[in-house]
């Protein structure tokens, strides 16, 4: 995948290396009113933003985003027509088969996070699989799907492993703080993102990430997933890079800090 070095291809893009996020968590929205704008099945959008996902997933490995999550399945969109779910879960399994070897051989972590719990038992198997092989590379990204995914169960699940742990006597109650919830979430093992995109228009946040994004960069744009590419990644990466993140603090203190 990758021919030149990071530092040539930040410069071919116009990006400062020093200002590129650690992790980029996206809200791939619009594959059906993509499809639909063409009177073509909705289930064709969700193939061509498969298409998206191989494009931006590239990218950011070329870029040298060590964390890349994708919000590919919530929990609610369960609720979606049969044939949408099953076509889904089709081409779920497909990723799964098609992209071992690429994020074997550019050395991607392939991750999860969300339930397992209605996904048929071939495709946790592919799951495991991939997470397995692939967690043993050395890896240089980590790509994260977020699959049967939401928030607030998320926050349920944590909050019932941490109230057993207080019963059992495991964790007392002076002692759960923000880094025990953190690390008792499905996201424990990675950071908190940078950055958060979302294609298509919508200005809302769909129970994703809502403990993890406190203090995240917020990115919207009116393109369509299937539609987005290198170049709204690039202008999603500038936009960026003009923020002061300041954590609360003054801009005094943050320049202050970054002088030193
Ligand atoms: C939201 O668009 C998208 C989804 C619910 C599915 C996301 C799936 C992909 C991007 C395909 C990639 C899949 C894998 C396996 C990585 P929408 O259907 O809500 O679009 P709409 O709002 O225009 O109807």
């Amino acid at each position: 995948m990758t021919s030149i070095t990071r530092q040539e291809f930040l410069v071919k893009h116009g990006l400062d290396e020093s200002r590129i996020p650690g992790h980029i968590a996206i809200i791939m929205d619009g594959n059906g009113r993509w499809a639909g704008k063409k009177l073509w099945n909705r289930l064709k959008g969700h193939y061509e933003g498969a298409d998206s996902v191989d494009r931006i997933t590239s990218f950011c490995r070329k870029a040298g985003i060590k964390y890349l999550t994708l919000y590919a399945f919530s929990t609610e969109n369960w609720n979606r027509p049969g044939d949408e779910v099953s076509g889904l879960m089709n081409l779920l399994r497909e990723f799964l088969d098609k992209k071992r070897s690429a994020l074997l051989d550019n050395n991607i972590r392939f991750n999860t996070i969300g339930s397992n719990d209605r996904f048929p038992p071939d495709i946790l198997k592919k799951i495991e699989d991939l997470r397995r092989d692939t967690a043993a590379n050395d890896p240089v990204m980590t790509l994260t799907l977020a699959l049967s995914y939401g928030s607030r169960p998320e926050i349920v699940e944590t909050v019932r492993k941490i109230s057993a742990m207080a019963v059992s006597g495991t964790v007392k109650i002076e002692e759960i703080d923000e880094s025990l919830i953190s690390s008792n979430l499905y996201t424990n093992d990675i950071p908190d993102p940078d950055l958060i995109i979302r294609t298509s228009g919508e200005l809302r946040i769909s129970n994703f990430l809502l403990w993890q994004i406190a203090y995240s960069e917020f990115y919207f744009t009116d393109v369509l997933w299937p539609d987005f590419k290198e170049d709204d990644m690039v202008r999603a990466l500038k936009d960026y890079a003009g923020r002061e993140r300041r954590f609360g603090k003054t801009t005094e203190q943050i320049r202050k800090k970054e002088s030193k």
